[in-house]
C-alpha cells in the first residue's frame, strides 16, 4: 500500500498525450497517459484518479502583476498555515475561478467601495451572478482602486480542489501507468473565453519532461468487474463515459477463461470524428470477443443516443439481464444517466409484463446485488 493522498500526492510524469477526435470535429478530448514508474501505486478496474491541477500560469502571472510584486513574496496558507512563494500559491493552492464573499469583503475595505452594494443581503443573486461572471483576476483588474498585499489576498481565496478522472487501462496491461480520457471544457461566457481548470491542465499546459500530474487513487465503492471472468456484462458509457469500460476490457482478456459476452453501449456526436478507441474496440469485435452497439447523435438530424440502442436490442438486453449480465453505466450524470435507467426500467416492464413500480423495483434489486453500478457524473 502507498500513502499517496490529495494532501501529498504523487507526482507522474506524462508519458503521452493525443486528441481522440479526428481533425473536423466539434470536440476536443484527449487520452492522457503518465507513468506511476516505481512508486508502488496499485488500483483496480473502475478506480478514478484525483488530479490536483495547476490554475494556468498565464493568469497567476497577470495576478502578481495587478498587485505589483515578486514572484517569490512569502505568503502563508490560511488552512494549512504553510508558507509557499505567493507564485506557486497562486499555480497549486488558490481557487483563481470563482471569487469569494470575503473577497469582495475584503476590496471593499481596501478602497473598492463600488462593490459595497452588492454585499448588501437584498443583492444576493445579482451578487451570485456576478462572481459566476468574473473570475479572481477579472476581479482585481475592474478595482484598480483596492490596494490589496499579497496576503490580504491569499486570505481571501478558496482553495482549489482536486478532480477526478475514470481511470482508462488497466495494470494488467499497463502496469506501470495510468491512462485517462479527458474532455476539455471550453466555452464563452459573455464574449469571455473560458476553460475549466484541471482539463486545461491535463490536455494543455502539462510538458513531457517539464512538469508533473500530482495524483492519487480514488478507489471506487463498487464499480467493479464481476470476480466470476465467465459473467456478461453490459456497459454503457458514451463520451468519456467510455473510460472504465477500457480498463474492464483489458482487464477481462488479461484474466484467466474470459466469455466473449462483452456489450459496448458507445455515443458520441459523429462516427467519423469522434469514436474514440475505435481501433481497439473493433479489434476485440473482429475476434468475436466484444459486441459494439453505437449511437452517433448528430450523424442524422433525430438524435440518436445509447437508450435508442439499448431499447432497439431490448429482447437481447433482457436475455443478457437473465443470463446474469453486470450493467455499468458511465458518464453524464444530469441527463444521460437518468435516460438509460429509464430506459432499462422500461425493457424489464415490456420483458416481465408488470407495472412501472415493478420494473423500478426490479431495477433497485440488481443495484442491490451490484449488478446494475453506476459511476457518473
Ligand atoms: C467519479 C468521476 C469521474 C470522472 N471521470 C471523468 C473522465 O473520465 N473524463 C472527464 O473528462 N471528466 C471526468 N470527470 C469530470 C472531471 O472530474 C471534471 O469535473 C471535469 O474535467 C471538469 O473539470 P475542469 O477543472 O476542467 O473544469 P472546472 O474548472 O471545474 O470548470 C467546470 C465548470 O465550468 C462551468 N461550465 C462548464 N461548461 C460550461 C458552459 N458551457 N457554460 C457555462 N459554464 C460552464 C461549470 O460551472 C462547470 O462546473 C469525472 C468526475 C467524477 C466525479
Ligand atoms: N462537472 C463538470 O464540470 C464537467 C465537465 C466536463 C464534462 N462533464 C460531464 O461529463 C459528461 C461527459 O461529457 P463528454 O464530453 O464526454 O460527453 P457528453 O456531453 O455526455 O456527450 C456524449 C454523447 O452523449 C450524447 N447525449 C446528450 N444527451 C444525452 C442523453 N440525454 N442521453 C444519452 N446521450 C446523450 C451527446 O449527444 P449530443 O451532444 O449530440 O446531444 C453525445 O453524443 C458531460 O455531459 C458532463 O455532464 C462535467
Amino acid at each position: 500500500m502507498t500513502s499517496y493522498s490529495r494532501t501529498s500526492p504523487y507526482l507522474a510524469p506524462l508519458i503521452d498525450r493525443y486528441r481522440l477526435n479526428k481533425s473536423g470535429s466539434t470536440k476536443e478530448t484527449w487520452h492522457v497517459s503518465i507513468s506511476l514508474g516505481g512508486s508502488g501505486i496499485t488500483f483496480r478496474p473502475g478506480d478514478s484518479m484525483g488530479v490536483c491541477p495547476e490554475n494556468d500560469y498565464g493568469m497567476c502571472e497577470a495576478i502578481l502583476q495587478r498587485l505589483g510584486v515578486p514572484a517569490d513574496s512569502e505568503v502563508q496558507d490560511p488552512r494549512s498555515q504553510e508558507t509557499f512563494r505567493i507564485e506557486e500559491y497562486l499555480r497549486r493552492k488558490a481557487n483563481l475561478s470563482v471569487p469569494t464573499r470575503k473577497l469582495v469583503q475584503e476590496l471593499v475595505v481596501r478602497g473598492a467601495t463600488h462593490l459595497e452594494e452588492l454585499l448588501k443581503p437584498e443583492q444576493d443573486e445579482q451578487f451570485r451572478e456576478f462572481i459566476a461572471n468574473h473570475n479572481v483576476l477579472e476581479l482585481l483588474e475592474l478595482h484598480p482602486e483596492a490596494h490589496l498585499g499579497v496576503q490580504d489576498l491569499v486570505q481571501n481565496l478558496g482553495p482549489l480542489l482536486p478532480r477526478l478522472y475514470s481511470i482508462a487501462s488497466s495494470q494488467a496491461a499497463h502496469p506501470d501507468e495510468v491512462h485517462f480520457t479527458v474532455s476539455r471544457v471550453r466555452y464563452e461566457q459573455h464574449g469571455k473565453k473560458r476553460f475549466g481548470v484541471a482539463s486545461h491542465f491535463l490536455c494543455d499546459m502539462v510538458k513531457k519532461g517539464e512538469c508533473r500530474v500530482p495524483v492519487y487513487v480514488q478507489q471506487t465503492k463498487d464499480f467493479l468487474l464481476p470476480e466470476d471472468n465467465q459473467l456478461p456484462v453490459i456497459m454503457i458509457g458514451p463520451g468519456t463515459g467510455v473510460a472504465p469500460f477500457r480498463a474492464f476490457m483489458q482487464e477481462r482478456f488479461a484474466r484467466n477463461s474470459p466469455t466473449n459476452k462483452n456489450w459496448l453501449f458507445f455515443g458520441e456526436r459523429n462516427h467519423a470524428h469522434d469514436f474514440f478507441y475505435e481501433e481497439y474496440w473493433q479489434s476485440l469485435a473482429s475476434k468475436n470477443l466484444l459486441r459494439i452497439s453505437e449511437a452517433f447523435s448528430r450523424d442524422q438530424e433525430e438524435k440518436i443516443y445509447v437508450q435508442h440502442r439499448l431499447w432497439e436490442a431490448r429482447n437481447e438486453v433482457w436475455q443478457w439481464i437473465q443470463d446474469g449480465a453486470h450493467i455499468y453505466v458511465c458518464g453524464d450524470a444530469s441527463r444521460m444517466a437518468k435516460d438509460v435507467d429509464q430506459c432499462l426500467q422500461n425493457i424489464i416492464k415490456e420483458a416481465l409484463q408488470i407495472s412501472d413500480e415493478s420494473a423500478r423495483h426490479f431495477l433497485a434489486d440488481l443495484r442491490k446485488q451490484k449488478r446494475y453500478l453506476r459511476d457518473v457524473y
